[in-house]
């Protein structure tokens, strides 16, 4: 089957962030969106005809979770990442980031250490701390151009009373798919410290070829205090629809997430947020590995281009994610002049390092979910600016 990732789709005025957002976050509209990680291309067919079915029943009244949404949640992770998961392991919620407060809500107490791994998705440090919970930093690590998690700080940290960590993996922005003894070093330390993780997976799916994604809750063991969230959105396109899962097997850990959420009155039982996530995951497969190797297409031309053209600006090279992590640090900008540089002289809208925390000063982070031509004409952009910069 033929998917045309190349398909011209105009985003503007249908309430994008990524487009429509463009005058509030960058003060123009003139600049190439590649910040907010969502994605240009239409969702797999199955999802819009599945939509399409939806729409044509006139009511849209309070819906519940069917069984089969389970069903498709316990397939695919059985088919795709080879993890058992349990019927009552999973529970719905509105979308990850309202998962991560809620189980720093659940898990840590108020004045309590929650540990995050910068540089990291930005909701990672606000769940903590407008939670009133501590910040515990363990910065990742970067060892020859790869990041690396300081597992012998992760334990320091673990020792002096963290009781949860933000697992983000693969890790946005830096793009790491986590090895299996990586993950195996992580969980030995929580079993030592009594240490409860929130894995966020949301991005499991995003694979380049040659790499495996460990599923740590297909790791874990009775007793481990692992909760997982995943979800279709990303891989699919679908983030604005909002509905993804918990999957926890601990009984109680399980109790204590529906309490946190209970306790705010949050759910998503849009009925087109269900039929969308269901189809995504019944039928989502062929467009998924295509949309992948259309992608990797673009991040091997990406990687080749700076390397060759634009030789102050070093590209880490995902794993997985569409997400580039830029060290810009060779332009010798300040963060603040390194922005206006992107938006106002090469008219490139990414998002600035510094909101990822420690270690995103003189980063920048690149979206390349879209046409492979808007990527091509913005690292076109950006060489011809920095040639006309001073050395
Ligand atoms: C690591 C990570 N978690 C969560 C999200 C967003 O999740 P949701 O839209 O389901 O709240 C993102 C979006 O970029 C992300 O990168």
């Amino acid at each position: 089957m033929a998917f045309n990732f190349d398909q011209i789709i105009a985003r503007e005025n249908t309430h994008s962030v990524k487009f429509d957002g463009r005058q509030q976050y960058f003060g123009t509209t003139d600049v190439s969106p590649l910040w907010v990680a969502d994605m240009d291309f239409a969702v797999p067919e199955c999802v819009v005809q599945a939509l399409q079915a939806r729409i044509a029943h006139p009511v849209f009244g309070y819906s519940l979770y069917p069984e089969s949404l389970y069903q498709s949640i316990i397939d695919w992770f059985q088919r795709r990442h080879q993890w058992e998961i349990k019927r009552e392991w999973i529970v719905l919620a509105p979308g990850v980031v309202p998962s991560l407060f809620a189980a720093v809500q659940a898990f840590a107490q108020e004045g309590e250490g929650v540990i995050v791994q910068p540089p990291v998705y930005f909701p990672f440090f606000s769940a903590v701390t407008t939670n009133n919970r501590q910040l515990v930093n363990n910065p990742l690590r970067e060892v020859k151009g790869r990041y690396e998690m300081d597992v012998d700080h992760l334990e320091s940290c673990a020792k002096n009373g963290a009781k949860l960590l933000l697992l983000c993996t693969p890790h946005n922005p830096v793009g790491r798919v986590w090895t299996e003894p990586e993950l195996q070093q992580v969980l030995q330390i929580a079993r030592r410290y009594d240490l409860t993780i929130l894995s966020d997976d949301i991005h499991c799916d995003l694979l380049f070829s040659g790499v495996k994604h460990t599923m740590l809750g297909r790791l874990a063991q009775p007793g481990d205090k692992i909760i997982t969230a995943i979800a279709p959105n990303k891989s699919f396109n679908i983030p604005g629809l909002g509905l993804s899962a918990l999957v926890i097997p601990d009984e109680q850990q399980c109790t204590a997430m529906k309490r946190a959420f209970e306790a705010l009155h949050v759910g998503n039982y849009n009925p087109l947020s269900i039929t969308a996530f269901e189809a995504a995951y019944r039928g989502g497969d062929a467009w998924l590995d295509a949309l992948m190797a259309y992608l990797e297409t673009t991040r091997d031309f990406a990687a080749d281009f700076m390397a060759r053209e634009i030789p102050r600006i070093r590209m880490i090279k995902p794993e997985a994610t569409y997400l580039l992590w830029l060290d810009c640090r060779r332009l010798g900008l300040s963060d603040a002049a390194l922005r206006d540089f992107f938006v106002k002289t090469c008219k490139v809208g990414m998002n600035p390092g510094t909101v990822f925390g420690e270690g995103g000063s003189g980063f920048m982070r690149m979206n390349i979910g879209t046409r492979k031509d808007v990527i091509v004409q913005a690292l076109e952009a950006i060489r011809s600016a920095c040639e006309r910069m001073p050395i």
